[in-house]
């Protein structure tokens, strides 16, 4: 397991917010685009640590939104699922497509003689820099940054930090090319 990863606990406080943002945000989480957008978007906004323009659509799923930071010009496509409980960080013109998980916690699995469940539960921040294009059906797992202006490609698994500018792609992500050097070079070529 990631060595930056911290134990975490849910609290009886987690269990009723949960409850509440649940009840609210189901009521509007399945609506069409685009007023479905705006009104998940207006319950969102009042439970996330903070929220500039973000266009959410339908079936988008927050878990711990109070640990959840976005920034201005951002889009979440329809199914995505953010888990936050270590916090995730998502900065200014990033484009998130379908499908995708961004799950910030992990069970502990380090003992064999008690079942997994009963080993408690890490969780490590993931941060999501400006510019970034993450592709559909793409995993982010905890702990991980992606640098700013890098792009994910689509069913990439993200176990370890992106540097900017970079492609990255499959399962583990790996960097296939740096757009500065790879893309801009070869364009004046
Ligand atoms: C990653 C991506 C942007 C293309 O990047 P690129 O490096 O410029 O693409 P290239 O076509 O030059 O491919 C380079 C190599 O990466 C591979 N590759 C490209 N995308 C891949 C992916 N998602 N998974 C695995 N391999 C991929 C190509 O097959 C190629 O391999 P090769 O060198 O063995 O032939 C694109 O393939 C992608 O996944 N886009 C996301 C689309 C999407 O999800 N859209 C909806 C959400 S908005």
């Amino acid at each position: 397991m990631k060595n930056n990863l911290k134990p975490f606990k849910y609290t009886f406080l987690d269990i009723l917010i949960h409850a509440i943002f649940f009840t609210i945000y189901g009521m509007v989480k399945y609506l069409p685009s685009p007023i479905g957008d705006w009104m998940r978007y207006g319950v969102l906004k009042c439970f996330v640590k903070k929220m500039g323009s973000v266009r959410i659509y339908e079936g988008f799923t927050v878990r711990y939104p109070y640990s959840l930071t976005i920034g201005n010009n951002v889009s979440l496509n329809e199914w995505g699922y953010i888990d936050a409980p270590g916090g995730v960080e998502i900065g200014d013109k990033v484009r998130i497509g379908h499908s995708i998980s961004i799950i910030s916690s992990t069970h502990n699995y380090s003992r064999t003689d008690i079942p997994i469940y009963e080993q408690g539960l890490s969780a490590g921040k993931i941060t999501i820099e400006d510019g970034v294009w993450i592709g559909c059906n793409v995993t982010i797992l905890s702990g991980v940054t992606i640098g700013s202006n890098s792009i994910i490609g689509a069913n990439s698994v993200v176990t370890k930090d992106i540097p900017t500018y970079s492609i990255a792609v499959g399962s583990p992500a790996r960097v296939t090319k740096n757009r500065i050097v790879d893309i801009q070079e070869k364009k004046s070529d």
